[in-house]
C-alpha cells in the first residue's frame, strides 16, 4: 500500500478525532527524523499507521491477538489497550502490507516502550506524545526538548507516564520501566 492508500484506510477506519492525531504524529516523526537523520519515509509510515489497532476494542483485541500469535500475560488482560501497539504491529504487516522491521518494530513499542529502543522507536514515541493535537500542562517544553535532547523528552514522557499510572493505581508494564531504567544507564556512560 502506497501511503496514501494508507490514509484513505485509516479515515475509513479511524474515528475523526484518531486520524487527526495519526496525521499529527506523522508529520512531527517526519520532522524528527530531519533533525536526527532517520529515514523520513519510515517515519511518515509507523507515525501514520501507530494507532491503526486502536479502535478495536473488548474481546476483538484478544481474538486478534491469538490470530497473530501476540502473547497476551495478565497485566495486558487486565488492560488490552496496552496490546493496540503489537496488534497495530501485526495489522500493518498483514492488512497494510508493511516489511519493513524497523517500522513494525516502532509500531510495536510505541505506547509501553522498551528497553533498547531504535533511533525509529524513540521517534516514534515522542511525537505520539508530542504531536500538535496534545494539549496537557507543560507539553510545549517536552516539544522544544524533543528537538534538542531526544532521550531527555523520552525519559519526561515515560517518569511522566508513570507518575499517571501510580495516580490511578493500575497496573505498569514492565517495558515502560525497563525503556526508562535503558535510558537512565545510557546517560550515565
Ligand atoms: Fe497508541
Ligand atoms: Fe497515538
Amino acid at each position: 500500500m502506497t501511503l496514501e492508500e494508507m490514509k484513505k484506510q485509516l479515515e475509513e477506519t479511524l474515528s475523526p478525532k484518531r486520524f487527526k492525531h495519526s496525521i499529527g504524529v506523522m508529520d512531527t516523526a517526519v520532522k524528527l527524523a530531519e533533525k536526527y537523520g532517520e529515514d523520513r519515509g519510515k517515519a511518515a509510515i509507523a507515525g501514520i499507521l501507530h494507532d491503526c489497532a486502536r479502535n478495536i476494542e473488548g474481546q476483538e483485541v484478544l481474538e486478534l491477538c491469538g490470530r497473530y500469535g501476540i502473547e497476551v500475560n495478565y497485566i495486558t488482560n487486565l488492560q488490552p489497550q496496552l496490546l493496540h501497539g503489537p496488534l497495530g504491529a501485526a495489522l500493518a504487516r498483514d492488512v497494510y502490507g508493511v516489511e519493513d522491521e524497523d517500522v513494525i518494530r516502532a509500531i510495536a513499542c510505541h505506547t509501553t516502550g522498551r528497553e533498547d529502543m531504535t533511533l525509529l522507536d524513540k521517534i516514534v514515541f515522542i511525537a505520539d506524545y508530542i504531536e500538535p493535537g496534545r494539549k496537557f500542562h507543560g507539553v510545549d517544553k517536552v516539544r522544544d526538548l524533543a528537538y534538542k535532547d531526544l532521550d531527555k523528552a523520552i525519559l519526561i514522557s515515560l517518569d511522566n507516564t508513570i507518575k499517571h499510572i501510580l495516580d490511578k493505581g493500575v497496573l505498569i508494564h514492565p517495558d515502560t520501566i525497563n525503556a526508562r531504567n535503558f535510558i537512565i544507564k545510557e546517560s550515565m556512560k
